[in-house]
């Protein structure tokens, strides 16, 4: 029987996480180093419609109609299947593997549902377009995330660097100087969902403060995109420190992070910032190549769980 596989990166966020959400514009990066793979065979001697889903690394091994409900692979799937205008699935195995920790801001969840939605929709003899994964990607977020910006299904989907605005035409950004991020994973598990939502509730109950930090976060993405237009790279490291501080009176920083920031930092990474949704998950630290190795060994003595070297490539 053929397999269908696909696979797709990790992202990071480089600036303007949480804002986004409120229509500020973002940048991510895919990050190739990890990924998540879907594999799809054909299983001739299952009963009609039995799907098989095996996802070894969270201990999964289930049919699909065993899953709970909601679950983001049964979304994903009946997403697929109604955009194909199919009932259901010929009987299948899909395995699902991935190198990209959970809940650390890495995009574990949009990696695995464009994984899967790729490899399912060749099975089926119609691969999607970009576009199309990325939008039902996108209601798989929204059952992980509760309110996603989009932009881990974006970046995630188109595996380029891009400057992101919610509901707008994807913006892929040119790198006029390729850059070095080394990401630090904190080994503390932080769902999405609940930053997002303490955020929330915080601009729900006064606007007005959440409102003044999301425009100055806005304006950091804004100029640090501009820096990486014209290759002004050396601005960015300051444009994270400030990303950084707003994080912290936002209160999606914690003490590990703060404390990681600082050893990068100290260790001559040129600015340093938490990544993706905060509490927990990662830092990211502008490196140049030749100091990546000290900040590694700063970060490993600090308590990171592992380090990940990053190139934002020159576009071509
Ligand atoms: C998560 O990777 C980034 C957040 O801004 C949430 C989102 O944009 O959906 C925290």
């Amino acid at each position: 029987m053929p397999a269908f596989t696909a696979s797709a990166p990790g992202k990071v966020i480089l600036f303007g996480e949480h804002a986004v959400v409120y229509g500020r514009g973002a940048i991510a990066a895919p990050v190739s180093q990890v990924r998540a793979r879907a594999v799809v065979r054909a299983d001739p001697h299952a009963p009609a419609g039995t799907v098989r889903i095996q996802a070894p690394d969270i201990r999964l091994d289930s049919t699909l109609d065993q899953l709970p409900d909601p679950h983001p692979l049964r979304l994903v799937i009946s997403a697929l299947l109604a955009h194909l205008g199919a009932q259901r699935l010929p009987a299948c195995t899909l395995r699902i593997t991935s190198s990209i920790p959970v809940a650390s801001g890495l995009g574990s969840g949009a990696a695995v549902s464009v994984a899967v939605l790729r490899a399912l929709s060749a099975f089926l003899g119609h691969p999607l377009p970009d576009e199309a994964v990325s939008a039902l990607a996108f209601e798989a977020e929204k059952l992980y995330h509760g309110t996603p910006s989009g932009i881990d299904n974006t970046v995630i989907t188109y595996q380029l660097p891009v400057y992101f605005q919610r509901g707008r035409a994807i913006q892929t950004l040119q790198v006029k100087q390729a850059f070095d991020l080394l990401i630090a994973d904190t080994g503390v598990a932080s769902p999405t969902s609940l930053a997002v939502r303490d955020v929330r509730r915080a601009w729900e109950a006064d606007p007005a403060p959440s409102e003044a930090i999301f425009d100055a976060i806005g304006g950091i993405a804004l100029a640090a995109r501009q820096a990486i237009q014209n290759g002004e790279n050396e601005r960015l490291g300051a444009l994270m420190d400030e990303n950084h501080a707003w994080l912290q009176r936002m209160g999606v920083s914690s003490a590990e992070l703060d404390t990681l920031v600082a050893s990068a930092r100290a260790a001559g990474a040129q600015g340093a910032k938490l990544s993706g949704a905060g509490r927990g998950g990662n830092i990211i630290a502008l490196v140049e190549a030749d100091q990546a190795d000290q900040v590694s060994r700063a970060l490993t003595r600090a308590g990171v769980k592992r380090t990940i070297l990053t190139r934002v490539a020159t576009s071509h």
